[in-house]
This record gives C-alpha cells, structure tokens and sequence, in this order.
C-alpha cells in the first residue's frame, strides 16, 4: 500500500488559517498519505464471504477470526457498543455473531477493518464515531436501490456503509492533535468539504477516494466513496453515487443530532438488521 498516488486535490502546504492546529493536521494527513495504508486484515475478505452466504456457517466464522485475536477484540468492543442501546453484552466474540446476527456483524467487521488506519489508540473511537451514521446510510441506500430498481441491493449497501471512510485519516489527525475537544478540529467541519480542505489540505472524499484505491475496492465502489457529494464526476457507476448522495441528503452527521434521537436510530439499526441472516443448524 506504501508509495500509491497521493488524494487527488491534496495541497501539502502550510495553512494560512488562523489555526496553528490547522497547519499540524495538513502535516498529520501528508504523513499518513505518505506512509500508505496497512491492508486490511485478510479475514475481513474471508468474513465477507461467510457472512454473505444465505445460512452462514458460525463454525467457519469463528475458524476465520481465531488468528486474528487483536482484530476480533476490535470487532467485540464495537459489537458491545452497539449491544448497549438495548442493554445487552456480549462476553465473546461468539457471542456477539449470535446476539447481532449474521448482517449486523458483517457490518461490524467491515467497519473495523476500515477502522484499521493511523494509532491503534484511536481505532476503536473511530469506529464508533462513524459507526452510527454509516450504519444509517447502509439501510437508506438499500431502500433507496430498491425503489429505484437498482440490480444489487447489497452493493448499495455496503456503498452506504462505507461511504464516508476518508473521515478516518481526518479523525486520526484531528484526535492526534488534540483538536477535537476545541479549536477547527472540533467536529465544525464535519460534512462542511470545503472547510475539510482548508484544515486537513484534502476533503473526505479525495482522501476516501485513495483509500478505496489502495484497498483495491471494486470501481463502483471507488465511485461512490469518491463522488458521493458530486455523483455527476463518477466515472464507473454514477447510478451507485447517487443513490449515495440522496440517502446522505436524508441522513445528517449523528453527531449534529439530540442524544435521544441518536439513541432512537441505534436501536432502530438493531432492529432492523439483527433479524437478517441465518445460522446453520449445529
Ligand atoms: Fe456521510
Ligand atoms: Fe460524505
């Protein structure tokens, strides 16, 4: 993943903001660009996999976790995040497959596999920071591809999902230089792209655009990570952005919402996922 082209759009130079802050969160974001990413963990493609099957195989699932004790504990700690809003825990990872269901836990092992980026400190906050809005997304583009007759639902699904991945580098930044409490890190610029390239020097869809490349995501997905604010700019599935961008226009940062309204969308995320999916009989 070291040495890929830099974001498209990235501009390495000092701020000229009032914020110091501003100029070390450009200089935060040109190191991880240049370092490059770590892959991802390559359980995650198996877990894909499994978890996509019509009856999932917990065996096999568990088989696919068991040398990746660090990542599985990520997973477990996002899956008793989520378990709270309805007063549940999970003591183990078998547990939590069980208690999320095969859907909501492929949602889980995406998202901590993306999660994987910048200090291990700092992964499992930015799960969470993400989890609830994308979570949301991934179900509005699924409704949205079904009532527009878009041919695969899953694409569209896991497109919302994961959508907003070049937040990551940004949070990583930003909770580096201890900007997020106060100062510009301070969520201001969250869903606001130009004031995102005037901190960090790239807005969150060029930085996402690099990731998905560098992952080597598929090029619809490439598309919708990239263009999900300017769908017209996709170059492979502008059908797959726009479905995107209109679920985005209905589905604000969670951030920007009343606790109780956040907490209302978490357990409605749970209901509605945790049914989907089912386990082979032992
Ligand atoms: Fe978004
Ligand atoms: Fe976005």
């Amino acid at each position: 993943m070291r040495g890929e082209v830099p974001p498209r759009g990235f501009v390495k130079k000092k701020s000229q903001g009032p914020y110091g802050t501003e100029g070390l969160c450009r200089s935060r974001v040109a190191s991880i660009v240049s370092q490059g990413l770590e892959p991802l963990p390559s359980c995650v493609f198996d877990l894909d996999i499994l978890l996509n099957e019509r009856i999932v195989d917990l065996t096999r699932v568990m088989q696919a976790l068991s040398n990746f004790s660090e990542f599985s504990g990520r997973v477990l700690r996002l899956s008793n995040t989520i378990l709270a809003g309805s007063s549940e825990f999970a003591p183990n990872v078998e547990d939590a497959v069980i208690l999320l269901g095969p859907c909501l836990f492929h949602a889980v092992v995406l998202l901590c596999g993306v999660t994987e980026v910048g200090a291990n400190i700092f992964r499992d906050e930015n799960a969470e920071a993400i989890w609830l809005h994308s979570v949301q997304m991934a179900i509005l583009s699924e409704q949205i591809a079904e009532q527009a007759g878009y041919p695969s639902r899953g694409a569209a699904c896991v497109a919302g999902l994961l959508h907003d991945i070049g937040y990551l580098p940004l949070l990583v930044a930003a909770r580096e230089e201890g900007s997020l409490l106060n100062g510009p890190g301070a969520f201001e610029w969250w869903d606001d792209v130009p004031r995102e390239r005037e901190i960090f020097g790239v807005d969150h869809c060029q930085i996402g655009e690099w990731m998905a490349k560098s992952w080597k995501f598929s090029p619809s997905l490439i598309d919708a990570v990239s263009h999900h604010h300017d769908p017209l700019k996709a170059k492979q599935n502008a059908a797959l952005a726009e479905i995107v961008c209109t679920a985005e226009r209905h589905c604000p940062a969670p951030f920007r919402q009343e606790p109780a309204k956040r907490a209302r969308m978490s357990r409605n995320s749970l209901a509605l996922l945790r049914p989907r999916g089912k386990f082979a009989e032992a």
